[in-house]
């Protein structure tokens, strides 16, 4: 596996696999790397001749300085599980290297519409755009011709589509299964911040979203949204901070079963200030 750190590095290492006629496939982290990640690295591996990963923290999605500061970072163990997963390029820049202009002079402006209006776009303002300006300058750099993401960040995949189209960028995205542990707490860097009693009562919030998929037939919309937030917020350390059913594919809420072919509930939960996020279709 190559480590590239500058653009320099990457667009050599492209410019490569391009003259050889391979495929590339690309997968975009902010690193501490786990199960989730690889799955999608697996699943770029099978479809693609090489594959390249990125991992940087991206700060211009923080919208919370403190979420930025104590993002977990464990560059050396990624590199070694990047290797072992078989992944032939790891992309690995500098903020200076992503943004070269600094930090208070980046420019770049997306507007996602209706999509990017709601949830995470809602309490997180900023973020989808840190999002695409990151990602946008990622792909100009690897020159994937697919990226894959996870649906666990659901309304993200929604924001990159939109982007792809509205920027005519030609590459193809793939969405990916939420990968989860044992008892269904699904996957994400942040859940290593999470104390041992935090942990336990997290599960809350996958277990309850299973519930509700089993509740589809008996209870309207509103009601099955009451429960959700009722049921998650009657765990001690859990604070739900937004649970919205929504049309899978244009992210906006929805108020009865037949309004959508394909519907998804989508929940933010605080657990002391580890925000973490999880989702289920209810409907497809
Ligand atoms: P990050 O949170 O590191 O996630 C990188 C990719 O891994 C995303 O596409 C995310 O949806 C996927 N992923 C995370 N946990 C997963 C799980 N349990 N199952 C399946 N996929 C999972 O998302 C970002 O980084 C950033 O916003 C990024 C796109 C890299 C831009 O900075």
């Amino acid at each position: 596996m190559i480590v590239c750190t500058s653009r320099e590095e990457i667009s050599s290492a492209v410019e490569q696999i391009r003259k050889q006629g391979r495929s590339l496939g690309f997968i975009p982290t902010m690193g501490a790397l786990h199960q989730g990640h690889i799955s999608l690295v697996k699943k770029s591996i099978a479809d693609n001749d090489c594959t390249a990963v990125s991992v940087f923290v991206n700060p211009t999605q923080f919208n919370n300085p403190n979420d930025l500061k104590t993002y977990p970072r464990t560059v050396d163990a990624d590199i070694a599980l990047l290797e072992a997963t078989g992944a032939d390029i790891a992309f690995i820049p500098s903020v200076e290297t992503m943004y070269p202009e600094g930090l208070e002079n980046v420019t770049e402006s997306y507007d996602f519409g209706a999509i990017g209006a709601v949830m995470e776009g809602a309490a997180r303002p900023g973020h989808f755009n840190g999002v695409g300006i990151v990602v946008h300058r990622l792909f100009d750099l690897v020159k994937p011709d697919r990226a894959y993401f996870g649906m666990k960040d659901f309304q993200q995949i929604a924001i990159i589509r939109e982007m792809v189209r509205q920027r005519n960028i030609n590459i193809e995205i793939i969405p990916c299964p939420i990968v989860r542990e044992a008892d269904g707490l699904a996957l994400s860097s942040r859940n290593t911040r999470l104390n041992e009693e935090q942990r336990k009562q997290a599960v809350q919030i996958s277990q309850t979203l299973f519930k509700a998929a089993e509740l589809t037939n008996k209870y309207s919309l509103p009601e099955l949204k009451s429960f959700v937030i009722n049921t998650v917020n009657s765990v001690p350390l859990l604070d739900v901070e937004y649970f919205e059913i929504v049309d899978g594919y244009t992210m906006q809420p929805v108020n009865s079963w037949n309004e959508a072919t394909w519907i998804v509930g989508c929940i933010t939960v605080n657990v002391g200030d580890v925000r973490l996020i999880d989702n289920i279709t209810l409907k497809q």
